[in-house]
């Protein structure tokens, strides 16, 4: 019999979502003659059984659209905002898709949706995700679609910047999205020819940025980029951080557990406004004048690059097959020209950073671009 299959997409937008949406569903119609719906709105679509039938009308025309056909949430199963409370309507989601009869229900998105999605395998559903992100940080795929139009959105930017950056001889910061991960700001650092580029996973002493810059000012190079990270942290604030997470290791007692919650917590906010204090500072150390530029919610718009068309549709092809096997439970993960399937209780609660020693990290002190550190 025909199998039939939900897909929904959840968490952030990012460009690569509809080619993918298109890849599951015309391998899955033309091949195969199963039966699709999508889910609006990622989870709280099939909470409240919100869904739009699939068929090739819908699947045309979208290869070149940017964000979700479906549209997306950051809504979890188990902590649904409802009337103002966090509610756990996994068993509603439960019921949905019993309803529809579904075979499995494909996930598309980050790391949030990955367990998310696993929470529900473990409720019996069959899923399938598929790894989505402007963030490139979903572990165990080479590669998230939506990372590259991000990148070149990102470069795009700093080239630009440069050259008013030149002909005012400033300092122009530019900060970058990423999340917890410099994938982002160092990609689009090292392909753009930033100057300097502060990335979570190398914090930064502020000082040795300052002395970067004044080096570069001393060789006659009057204006400098600095790419950062929306998560990057000086080294002052990262030890404050760490201090707060080795206590709550040993820490047992839960009032004092609480409190440090709430310390760390009072801290990550404070962050939000650091790149704004990070050109203050280097205005003060070095003297020239500073400009901030945030890419923000620019980077995850417009039409998909042609490689993030390519990989989406490769996955969302190959994610049929899967289900045409029965493998549920799975990341379908990109691994070289081929795809892998990863069990989803592997991908989930971790994130993949940028190494210390990425060749890329490599390549952009190799070029005398400062690290920060
Ligand atoms: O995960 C993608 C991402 O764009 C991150 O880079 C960023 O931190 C976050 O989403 C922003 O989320 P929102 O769109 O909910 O503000």
């Amino acid at each position: 019999m025909a199998k039939h299959i939900g897909i929904l997409t959840s968490g952030g937008d990012c460009p690569g979502l509809n080619p993918a949406i298109r890849g599951i569903g015309k391998t899955a119609l033309s091949q195969h003659n199963m039966q699709i719906i999508g889910f609006r709105d990622g989870f709280r679509g099939l909470m409240e059984n919100r869904f739009i039938r699939l068929d090739n009308s819908q699947l045309s025309g979208i290869l070149t659209l940017g964000g979700t056909i479906l549209g997306t949430s950051r809504d979890k199963p188990h902590k649904m905002s409802m009337g103002g409370n966090l509610v756990d309507m996994t068993d509603v989601i439960v019921e949905n898709y019993e309803k529809h009869h579904l075979d499995v229900l494909v996930c598309l998105g980050g790391g949030g949706t990955q367990k998310n999605a696993f929470r529900l395998h473990q409720k019996g559903l069959n899923v399938i995700t598929l790894p989505k992100t402007i963030d490139n940080d979903v572990p165990y795929t080479d590669v998230t679609f939506g990372f590259d139009t991000a990148l070149h959105v990102a470069v795009e930017a700093i080239d630009r910047l440069h050259s008013t950056a030149h002909s005012h001889h400033r300092i122009i910061v530019v900060e970058i999205m990423g999340h917890k991960a410099g994938w982002l700001a160092l990609g689009a650092g090292v392909a753009g020819g930033a100057d300097v580029i502060l990335i979570p996973e190398i914090s930064y002493d502020i000082k040795k940025v300052a002395e970067s810059i004044l080096t570069r000012s001393r060789q006659g190079k009057r204006f400098s980029i600095v790419a950062v990270a929306e998560g990057a942290m000086s080294k002052t604030y990262a030890k404050k951080l760490k201090d707060i997470e080795k206590k709550l290791d040993h820490e047992k007692n839960k009032e004092k557990r609480y409190e440090l919650k709430k310390r760390f917590s009072e801290l990550e906010s404070q962050h939000a406004g650091h790149t704004l204090l990070l050109s203050e500072e280097l205005e003060e150390l070095t003297g020239l004048e500073s400009r901030v530029t945030i890419l923000g919610h620019l980077q995850r718009g417009g039409t998909p690059s042609a490689t993030d068309r390519l990989l989406a549709t490769r996955l969302g092809t190959a994610c049929v097959d899967y289900i045409t096997k029965g493998k549920y439970g799975i990341l379908v993960a990109a691994r070289g020209e081929q795809t892998e399937p990863v069990p989803l209780e592997k991908v989930v609660n971790k994130i993949k950073l940028v190494p210390p020693d990425h060749p890329w990290v490599i390549s952009a002190r190799k070029v005398g671009t400062c690290m920060g550190d």
